[in-house]
């Protein structure tokens, strides 16, 4: 049978999409990668893991006015910000981040559970009064969703978390607004699935597209190593079928993460991968892979607007299919990034303006 061009569209126009997962850093880095998220994004959801940690409103405040300043003349993007949750932040500072307007969540590092997190959170029921005030005033809680129990295989971090850590915290505070975030396992897809009350999930695009083999073929391969690590095929399947099924609660977060060469290619590599140059082209090819090109839109541009109760984006982005080689490295700082894919072939390209 001949597939027909609806099976297989040429190019494709949607809503201009938004991350509501992405590191931003600061300084020199920030100017490097910042034109890239806003060539293909309207907004993001900003972390807040500098160092040190941006858990204050005003600290936030003077971080946003960083991005806005570094943004190259004639391009539009707006950062949506956050704030680093850790033992000691105070119900107060939620009211005031708040009444800020700019700042739309607030998030969990596990202690030890990734990089920058030593600041972060040891036991959460230290936080309880901070969360309930979220909880009141409806500001998101994202979490990182993972225990950092040395006893607990690395691979099972986030499904341990759900039993350990989400469930009680959801059972004591229904109506708080969660966000689990980058999710990587068929557990955690299925408690988002299934759980009543407000939660949604991220899905960056190289858990889509990427099982943990790809870390491994040929020699160890540090650009595929991010936090939670890639998981075997069977959870990569259901990560797509939950982001394509149209279920509203699963949207786009890509988590680009830039490191500099020199400290992924390393005998202790960072963690994180660099897709912000192309993250829209990564989740088209997966979304094309899957046969679902046509839930792609709600999944990028509907559904992290309705949860965080902002109006969608006016703009449209199209894509075309098309191969093409991203480039090896890019500039970053005074050394280089590799960007994830690094020197490959890509099989869409978005169009300019
Ligand atoms: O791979 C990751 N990189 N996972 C995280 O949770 C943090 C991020 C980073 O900041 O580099
Ligand atoms: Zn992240």
């Amino acid at each position: 049978m001949t597939p027909s061009a609806t099976s297989f569209p040429q190019e494709i126009s949607i809503t201009r999409p938004d991350d509501w997962h992405l590191h931003l850093r600061d300084g020199a880095a920030l100017a490097s990668v910042l034109p890239h998220t806003a060539a293909q994004f309207a907004r993001a959801i900003v972390m807040p893991n500098l160092k040190p940690p941006v858990t204050t409103t005003e600290q936030a405040g003077a971080y946003r006015q960083r991005i806005l300043a570094a943004l190259p003349a004639g391009m539009r993007f707006e950062p949506l910000m956050t704030l680093y949750l850790t033992n000691n932040t105070p119900p107060d500072e939620i009211r005031r981040a708040k009444d800020s307007g700019f700042i739309h969540a607030v998030k969990l590092y596990p202690a030890g559970a990734t990089t920058n997190s030593d600041a972060g959170v040891t036991d959460l029921r230290l936080c309880y009064k901070t969360l309930e005030v979220m909880q009141e005033v409806g500001l998101p809680f994202l979490v990182h969703g993972e225990v950092t129990d040395p006893e607990i295989d690395l691979f099972d971090r986030e499904a341990v978390f759900i039993e350990r850590v989400l469930q009680p915290l959801r059972k004591d505070m229904p109506e708080l607004k969660v966000v689990f975030e980058h999710i990587t396992t068929s557990e955690a897809a299925a408690y988002v699935t299934q759980a009543s009350g407000p939660i949604a999930a991220t899905i960056t695009a190289h858990h889509l597209l990427y099982n943990r083999n790809e870390i491994f073929k040929g020699g160890i391969r540090p650009h595929y190593y991010c936090l939670p690590v890639l998981k075997r095929e069977s959870h990569r399947l259901a990560l797509v079928q939950a982001a394509t099924s149209g279920n509203p609660r699963f949207f786009l977060g890509t988590d680009s993460a830039p490191h500099a060469k020199g400290v992924k290619e390393n005998a202790c590599g960072c963690a994180g991968c660099y897709t912000a140059l192309h993250a829209m082209e990564l989740y088209t090819q997966a979304f094309d892979q899957a046969g679902a090109l046509d839930k792609l839109e709600a999944f990028a541009s509907f559904n992290g607007p309705a949860f965080y109760n902002l109006p969608r984006n006016t703009g449209r982005i199209s894509l075309k299919r098309e191969d093409w080689t991203l480039p090896a490295e890019l500039p970053f700082v005074d050394s280089s990034i590799v960007p994830l894919n690094g020197g490959e072939t890509i099989h869409w390209k978005m169009l300019a303006e």
